[in-house]
């Protein structure tokens, strides 16, 4: 009986749209992340390899992964979150499915990425750091790409926009979506 009400409340729920899990179905990949930390956890240095396994296994490092991990390897949480936000190649919130940067070093600067970088917030509707609503594109600023003479530079996955105006981020935007729309991950 009991599991017949179960059942019902759970149809209700998806019918009405609304998830009433919370984010705690179960989820396999604590598994294999219980299988890396046993793995690493008597060697030295082992936080970096267990904290990289876990970015490719979840595509960013929330609370509760930091966490597990944390409990895992028998470290204090406060050294887990110190490594996740002070290497860039870690990222606590998902990524879009491709980064675009905007150099800001002092070329690209003087040439005008500011506006550059202006027009990307308000098209994205995201800050630095943040990903569009549609989970296509987060944002970066990015020091001096080596392209000074092609300033202000826009960086897209491989494909470097040069001498970018504010007018022109609607369109390389909608460019690169299109062109890129069949790939199945970040560039
Ligand atoms: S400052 Fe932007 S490419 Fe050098």
């Amino acid at each position: 009986m009991a599991s017949e009400v179960v059942a019902k409340r759970s149809k209700l729920e998806s019918v009405g749209g609304e998830c009433k899990c919370h984010g705690k179905l179960p989820d396999d990949r604590f598994n294999k992340l219980r299988d890396v930390i046993d793995e690493y956890k008597d060697k030295s240095g082992s936080l970096i390899p267990v904290l990289h396994e876990a970015q490719q296994l979840f595509g960013c490092l929330p609370e509760d992964v930091q966490e597990f991990v944390a409990k895992g390897l028998g470290v204090p949480e406060s050294e887990v979150y110190g490594v996740a936000t002070f290497y860039s190649l870690f990222s606590l919130k998902p990524k879009g499915k491709w980064t675009i940067s905007v150099c800001l070093g002092t070329a690209c600067y003087v040439k005008g990425a500011a506006n550059c970088l202006e027009a990307l917030k308000k098209e994205l509707g995201t800050d630095i750091g943040g990903t569009s609503e549609d989970g296509l594109f987060t944002l970066e600023g990015v020091r001096c790409v080596g392209a000074c003479a092609l300033a202000p530079v826009v960086v897209i996955g491989d494909t470097v926009y040069a001498k970018v105006k504010p007018e022109d981020i609607k369109r390389i935007l909608a460019e690169h979506v299109e062109a890129h729309s069949t790939e199945a991950h970040a560039s």
